[in-house]
């Protein structure tokens, strides 16, 4: 199975990856993780990342397609992928076409995790990360087993830099303008499906197994 993940920051994309990944068995791929990584190791490409993700702003299409191809390029998305925070922009989904039409491959399903606006702020400021293995918890909603500790691989859990409330209302406003056309974008192609991300974590997964269960490949 092909799909990508769409929805506002906070929409549960990464909560809702992690377990459709382990159930699907298929790889989750998240642009946000990929440059956290780099900019906690230095690299050029995080310390380039980190001035746009820093604002609130996206990364430039150049550089996130690149990293997109060269990831997709790996054994083990022959059979199937999960991208969660990509594409962005309605010239990311046009990469990502063209690339999986090289291969005469195409996307199965592009799923829309809805939330309002108002129910985001809390989420954000609330949440932790684990910047090893990327798994994101919440101190009320969904907190980790022990305090601070991831319960995948035990690391420490931290607060992203972006999910300051300044940063959040700004990464909101770029949803709005630059990703919100790709709702309408996979829906003409007849690729959209759409879940209530305001339900409990599990309300939200049973939801999306349903819609994926239906299409399985
Ligand atoms: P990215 O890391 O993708 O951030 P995002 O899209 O803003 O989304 P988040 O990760 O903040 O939210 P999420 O939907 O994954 O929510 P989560 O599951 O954690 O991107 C970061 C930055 O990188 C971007 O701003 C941009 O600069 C850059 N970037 C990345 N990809 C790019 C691209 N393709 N092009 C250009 N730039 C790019 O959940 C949030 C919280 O809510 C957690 O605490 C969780 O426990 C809780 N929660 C989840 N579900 C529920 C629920 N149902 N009920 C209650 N709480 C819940
Ligand atoms: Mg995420
Ligand atoms: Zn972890």
């Amino acid at each position: 199975m092909r799909m990508i993940l769409l929805g506002p920051p906070g929409a549960g994309k990464g909560t809702q990856a992690k377990s459709i990944s382990n159930k699907f068995s298929i790889p989750h791929i998240s642009t946000g993780d990929i440059f956290r990584k780099n900019i906690s190791e230095k690299t050029p490409l995080g310390i380039e990342a980190k001035k746009h993700i820093d604002k609130g702003h996206l990364v430039p299409d150049k550089l996130t397609i690149d990293i997109i191809k060269d990831r997709l390029n790996n054994e083990d998305c022959k059979n199937g992928f999960l991208l969660d925070g990509y594409p962005r922009t309605v010239n990311q989904g046009e990469a990502l076409k063209a690339l999986l039409e090289e291969d005469g491959n195409s996307l199965d399903i592009a799923l829309l995790i809805k939330v309002p606006r108002k129910f985001i702020l809390n989420r954000m400021t609330g949440r932790r990360v684990c910047l090893s293995c990327g798994a994101s918890y919440h101190i009320t909603f969904n907190p980790s087993k022990v305090e601070g500790k991831c319960d995948v691989c035990g690391c420490d859990l931290v607060q992203r830099a972006d999910d300051t409330e300044d940063t959040v209302n700004e990464r909101i406003d770029v949803y709005e303008a630059q990703t919100q056309p790709l709702i309408k974008y996979y829906d003409d192609k007849n690729l959209l499906s759409a879940v209530d991300g305001t339900l409990e974590i599990n309300e939200v997964f049973e939801s999306i197994c349903g819609i994926l269960e239906s299409i399985k490949k």
